[in-house]
């Protein structure tokens, strides 16, 4: 029995894939709300994330216009995933008025409320899978955060990081490509990948996404992944525009490393 039970567990977590198509069957709030409970079993240790709903039209069309009209935006449910500094704080300061959130320096306290709520969202999203329904997690937040910050009426130390969308599949996508496993786990040393490992992954990673035409059909974008990355991680002008941007946005409200 119990081990039925994880092999169940396993095979959900084996058989994920971001979703970007979705039917616009409606999800119920009481999924909505079970999915939360599971994001919150987490391991956590300030419970630094507010998650807010969205599902006001206007506010909706608003954040369409800010993320492209991004076609994973057909999913029913967007959950606005945030780093909420603002509660933390006042949580440190009801426990001790001269805590590291006074300062600029917590580096060890942002990596912590960063990570729990990573772990906060793997568990919504593997809870959705559990439950027939797909996903993905947007960045358009992240990108500029102080579009989203007024568009919504976040107050400071808020921080809205990512919109995770849950729907219905409308698509069936296979796996992706990941590294293999030698090139992220080693035993009682650190093992340092090759160049042609590297290359040697990027090359199949681009095949196999070439044969499920993955960059054309989520990006309209007839380039490989190599190329897809390169630009994507390419020092321009305008990165540096929107770096120093988020940079600035990230520390006023509270952020730093
Ligand atoms: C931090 C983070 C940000 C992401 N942002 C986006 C995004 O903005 N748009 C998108 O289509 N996918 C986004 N993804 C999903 C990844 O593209 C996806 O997980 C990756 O390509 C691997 O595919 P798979 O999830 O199907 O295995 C993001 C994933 C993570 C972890």
């Amino acid at each position: 029995m119990r081990s039925r039970a994880k092999r169940g567990t396993l095979s959900v977590i084996a058989n994920r894939r971001s979703i970007r198509l979705f039917s616009d069957t409606p999800v119920p709030d009481e999924v909505v709300e079970v999915l939360i409970d599971a994001g919150q079993r987490a391991p956590c240790v300030f419970q630094s994330y507010t998650v807010i709903r969205i599902t006001d039209q206007n506010m909706r069309s608003r954040i369409r216009e800010m993320a492209d009209d991004d076609p994973a935006l057909s999913a029913p449910v967007w959950l606005l995933l945030c780093l909420d500094l603002r509660r933390t704080r006042r949580l440190f300061d009801l426990i001790n008025e001269r805590n590291v959130l006074r300062t600029d320096r917590h580096p060890i306290e942002t990596v912590e409320m960063l990570t729990e709520l990573a772990m906060f969202a793997e568990n919504v999203i593997i809870a959705s899978e559990a439950m027939g329904l797909g996903s993905v997690l947007l960045d358009w937040p992240l990108r500029d955060p102080e579009g989203f910050s007024k568009a919504l009426g976040l107050p400071e130390g808020v921080i809205p990081l990512y919109i995770l969308c849950i729907g219905q599949p409308r698509e069936n996508p296979p796996l992706r490509p990941r590294f293999p496993r030698e090139l992220v786990y080693s035993v009682d040393r650190y093992r340092e990948a090759t160049d042609e490992e590297l290359l040697s992954y990027l090359r199949e990673a681009d095949a196999e996404l070439r044969s499920e035409g993955y960059l054309r059909k989520y990006a309209d974008l007839d380039v490989s992944l190599t190329e897809y990355l390169s630009l994507k991680v390419a020092n321009t002008k305008e990165t540096e525009r929107v770096e120093s941007a988020v940079q600035r946005f990230l520390k006023k409200s509270g952020l730093t490393v």
